[in-house]
């Protein structure tokens, strides 16, 4: 099937790649142009496992092409994906201009029955406003065209979407158009073989899903969150804790893992925005807005804990830091943890050796060469001539790393722990003073 994709950013770029991966034949259009140039000579502006390979292959097989011909890319694919960015406003709602930029866009080229994929995190009543601003512009061609808006939200997880496009949970399908119901199916069929992972509802059920599942997995973060503060105000190890309520299966083990915030480009965004959304219809969300208040807090935890060990006065104080991006297998930086610390480090007048695996190049757009920052090639030169380490991203090569070499090259050997990433008496035993999230200090 022919499929145009509107966005190369993350969203956009696995989806074409995945969708022409199974045999679709898909152009991803983009308007920006030195992105499209960087894509045709074979650079992926991400860092997500396993896409540059698909990208690759499929563009060899002429199956997957780029383009910032807006005529070409509409009347290239009977389905359009809309998978543009919806930036946060400066209230919290999603800035809706590209979304309806593209819907104005395919309006002034379609001369055929097209369906509207809406991709991007879109607030609900989004679907209405994509179909009015197309119909405005056939209108304004005087035709009378037919066309389907649908939303199909995406639940992929960064570090792992070319995986959860591969194998998804659910395939989520908000239409009420049965053309459209049709043309999804033969889409999605390759995914959706072994068993029927696809759920057809109403397109604002289909809307609100999508941040409802964001929200929920949120609000699991901050509770915990919230009971590992107050498991180390009452003597108690979250650890046990998470492993005594998880084996309920009404709560599970997933997502309830506490640490020193959420970040990324989703959580924050999509909890503040259907908190606004919430607003917008003078529905005050209460939990939403707890959930949020406690994760702004929670990205000051390790701050606090530094700088009580060194009793307030952290001027001079080097920082080893591990651990940038907001999660392990991302060079994503958004809303991360560790841009919280350093920044709280930075005014108390703290300097930071910080490494990342993979987000380093990001820290150094991001920071420049900013004061009080020394970018490091490995974990270890970090902790050279500091005087405490901290740790903000679970990242595997920092589980198993030598203790021995850290209670050597610390001044002080105290680990300040965002991701509770090891047991308490072990680093003792070396000889280390832990602290952690919700385990004793
Ligand atoms: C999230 C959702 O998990 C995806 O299902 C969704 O599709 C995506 O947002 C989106 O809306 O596009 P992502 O932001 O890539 O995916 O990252 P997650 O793996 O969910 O992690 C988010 C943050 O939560 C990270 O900072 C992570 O450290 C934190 N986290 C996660 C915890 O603090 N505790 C946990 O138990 C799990």
């Amino acid at each position: 099937m022919n499929i145009t994709i509107f966005g190369t950013g993350y969203v956009g770029l696995v989806t074409g790649a995945c969708l022409a991966d199974v045999g679709h034949h898909v152009l991803c259009m983009d308007v920006d142009q030195a992105k499209i140039d960087k894509l045709k000579a074979g650079h992926i502006p991400i860092y997500e496992p396993g896409l540059e390979s698909i990208v690759k292959h499929t563009v060899e097989a002429g199956r997957l092409a780029f383009t910032t011909d807006t005529a070409e890319a509409v009347s290239h694919g009977v389905l359009q994906f809309i998978a543009v960015g919806t930036p946060p406003d400066e209230d919290g709602s999603a800035d809706l201009q590209y979304v309806t930029a593209v819907a104005r866009t395919i309006g002034q080229h379609m001369d055929e029955y097209k369906v509207v994929v809406d991709k991007s995190t879109v607030p609900v009543g989004t679907a209405d406003r994509v179909h009015a601003a197309l119909r405005a512009e056939l209108d304004k061609r005087d035709l009378e065209l037919d066309f389907d808006v649908v939303s199909n939200p995406e639940f992929l997880k960064e570090g792992a979407a070319v995986n959860d496009f591969m194998k998804p949970d659910r395939i989520v399908v908000g239409t009420s158009s049965d053309r459209a119901v049709d043309l999804l199916r033969e889409v999605y069929y390759p995914f959706n073989r072994s068993r029927d992972r696809m759920i057809f509802m109403d397109v604002r059920s289909a809307e609100l899903t999508k941040y409802a599942a964001n929200a929920m997995l949120a609000t699991k973060i901050s509770f915990m969150n919230e009971v590992a503060n107050l498991a180390e105000r009452l003597g108690a190890d979250i650890e046990a804790v998470r492993q005594g309520i998880g084996s309920d299966p009404r709560i599970g083990y997933h997502f309830i893992y506490p640490g020193c915030g959420y970040g990324g480009s989703c959580f924050p965004k999509d909890v503040q925005a259907l908190a606004r959304t919430a607003a917008d219809c003078d529905y005050e969300a209460r939990l939403l807005n707890a959930v949020e208040s406690v994760n702004r807090a929670q990205k000051h935890v390790l701050f606090d804990k530094i700088s009580h060990y060194f009793q307030g006065d952290l001027n001079g104080k080097v920082v080893a830091l591990w651990g940038l991006a907001f999660k392990p297998n991302t060079d994503d930086m958004r809303e991360a943890s560790s841009r919280a610390l350093m920044e709280d480090l930075w005014r108390a007048g703290a300097k930071v050796q910080a490494y990342d695996p993979e987000a380093m190049r990001e820290t150094q757009r991001i920071f420049g060469d900013r004061d009080g920052l020394t970018l490091c090639g490995t974990k270890e030169q970090a902790l050279k001539g500091a005087d405490v380490l901290a740790i903000c991203t679970e990242w595997k090569e920092f589980r198993s790393p030598d203790f021995d070499g850290i209670v050597a090259a610390l001044r002080e050997p105290a680990v300040f722990d965002g991701r509770n990433l090891y047991e308490p008496e072990m680093l003792e035993r070396y000889g280390l003073v832990y602290y952690a999230i919700g385990r004793g200090r």
